[in-house]
């Protein structure tokens, strides 16, 4: 496995993954990935990471993007992180993690922060293992279109890096 940086040509592995993510229903809110304009408008360039394995196909990706436009937050972004679905288990959603806590700690960036549906035990388990922690549970902060509009639980985490002081 290889880790490197998401590239245009990578847009369409990179949409079918998060597709197939959303498929889980316990991913995101979100049922539907975007188009890869709305994608590539919304994600930061320098922090989009693809894994490939031995042949070059994309097993997963990851990427961030800002929570804020004041200046006070320019430091704090929010993830995604998402792996091929026949290929869970086998350390490409750690490896990525890695990789972009590498390159946003080396940008100065020093808050990851995500929402977790409490049912996505894959999930919670990666991050707790990134160091990221729970900070709490927003509770039914949200109605999910694939669960028939079921109001739903997210924990919010976050990893606060210890190298920027
Ligand atoms: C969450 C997800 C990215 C994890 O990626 P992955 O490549 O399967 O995870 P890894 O193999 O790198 O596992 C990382 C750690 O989490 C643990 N883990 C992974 N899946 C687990 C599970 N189902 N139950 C318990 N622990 C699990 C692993 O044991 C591993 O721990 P280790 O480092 O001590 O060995 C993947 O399941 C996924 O793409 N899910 C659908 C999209 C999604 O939910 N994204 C996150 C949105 S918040």
């Amino acid at each position: 496995m290889k880790i490197r940086p998401m590239h245009q040509d990578d847009a369409d592995a990179v949409l079918a993954i998060y597709q197939a993510g959303l498929d889980t229903g316990h991913a995101s809110f979100e049922t539907k990935a975007p188009s890869w304009a709305a994608f590539d408008a919304s994600k930061l360039p320098a922090h989009r990471c693809v894994a490939v394995d031995g042949d070059g196909a994309v097993t997963g990706w990851v990427a961030v993007c800002p929570v804020s436009s004041r200046p006070v937050y320019a430091g704090v972004v929010e993830h995604s992180v998402y792996v091929d679905p026949t290929l869970h288990g086998q350390g490409v959603g750690r490896a990525l993690l890695a990789a972009m806590i590498a390159s946003t700690e080396a940008a100065g960036i020093w808050t990851i922060q995500s929402g977790v549906f409490p049912e996505n035990a894959a999930s919670l388990a990666l991050h707790r293992r990134a160091g990221f922690r729970v900070v709490g549970v927003r509770e039914r902060v949200g109605r999910h279109a694939a669960h028939h509009g079921r109001w739903r639980d997210v924990m919010f985490i976050e990893r606060r890096s210890p190298a920027i002081i």
